[in-house]
């Protein structure tokens, strides 16, 4: 079928059905062209807790559609491929996490939305990368558990003052990898580039930034800039939609491994099917997804960005 047709047919079972698609900033370009909304983890979450389709096509990660349907617990949530999964999400499961707290008694836990639900269950409050820093610095606590990003949670406590972090060993291994050797490299074949950083990557890396965000505040950051030259460090998805949308500028992606298979599994086809054949549902147990989507609300509340 050509691409024009696969369009309008997904659009008419949208209309048909009350659905919406929330696209991840990472996932194939093609999906924006039928996605209702496109962005971060942070603001796919207040779209998903707001919207009133009847269905939720999510364009993203396992975990991302999860929090959609625990927020949205009478929608139905669709993710084409149920083997979109997030290698950082599997680095903690429940059983880790209760060993994790039982060392340090008595300390808020903060939980990096890409994690299973029942590890946002048993968690005080839930952070993105576009909220971490405003989400710990709202408990007012000396001391916080970071799971399961320590490359995220070693950022926070390098922007705030008098907050340790302990974090969980965990971490994205696409993000994690980046070395600062490539950002020299990188730096030595474009000088003039801004360097643009997302945070899960290491610190070491982050300390060579010119700017660290997440993906749609790093979008943001170099739309509003004044160079016209980018080292991006994030997924390879950052680029593509940048190069669509600043044709004046230029990107250098880090290097050609920032790529995550999980969040290319989909094509406008793999959209259509789900719409068609309701393929396939998520569903959260309702006394996890309860006391999850308190973590989830806590954040959500935190005056972010
Ligand atoms: P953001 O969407 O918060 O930028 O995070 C990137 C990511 O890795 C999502 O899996
Ligand atoms: Fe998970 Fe990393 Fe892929 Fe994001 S980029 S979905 S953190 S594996």
């Amino acid at each position: 079928m050509e691409q024009k047709d696969l369009i309008s047919k997904i659009n008419n079972l949208k209309k048909e059905k009350n659905a919406i698609v929330l696209a991840h900033t990472y996932q194939n370009l093609e999906i924006d062209e039928i996605a209702d909304f496109s962005g971060d983890s942070l603001y796919l979450s207040r779209q998903a807790a707001k919207t009133d389709a009847d269905v939720i096509v999510f364009a993203g990660v396992y975990f991302m559609a999860e929090t959609a349907k625990i927020l949205s617990p009478q929608k139905k949530v669709l993710l084409p491929s149920l083997s979109a999964g997030c290698d950082m999400a599997d680095k903690i499961n429940l059983l880790q996490l209760r060993d994790f707290k039982s060392k340090y008694p008595d300390i808020p836990v903060v939980c990096y939305v890409n994690s299973a639900a029942e590890v946002k269950s048993e968690s005080d409050i839930c952070c993105t990368s576009a909220n971490a820093v405003n989400v710990v610095k709202s408990l007012n606590s000396p001391k916080v558990l970071f799971v399961p990003d320590k490359n995220l949670g070693s950022y926070v406590e390098s922007q705030l003052d008098g907050v340790e972090v302990i974090t969980y060993p965990g971490y994205c291994p696409i993000h994690h990898n980046i070395t600062v050797g490539d950002i020299k490299r990188q730096k030595i074949l474009h000088p003039d580039a801004g360097i643009m950083i997302h945070p899960e990557c290491t610190k070491e890396v982050t300390a060579l930034a010119d700017f660290v965000g997440s993906t749609t505040a790093i979008i943001k950051a170099v739309k509003e800039s004044s160079l016209k030259k980018f080292i991006i460090v994030t997924e390879k998805g950052v680029v593509d939609r940048l190069r669509r949308d600043c044709q004046d500028k230029e990107f250098v992606l880090i290097n050609d491994n920032a790529v995550c298979k999980s969040m290319k599994l989909f094509h406008l086809e793999d959209i259509y099917r789900s719409l068609l054949n309701n393929e396939y549902e998520v569903n959260v147990d309702e006394t996890i997804a309860q006391k999850a989507r308190f973590a989830i609300n806590r954040m959500i509340n935190v005056n972010a960005n």
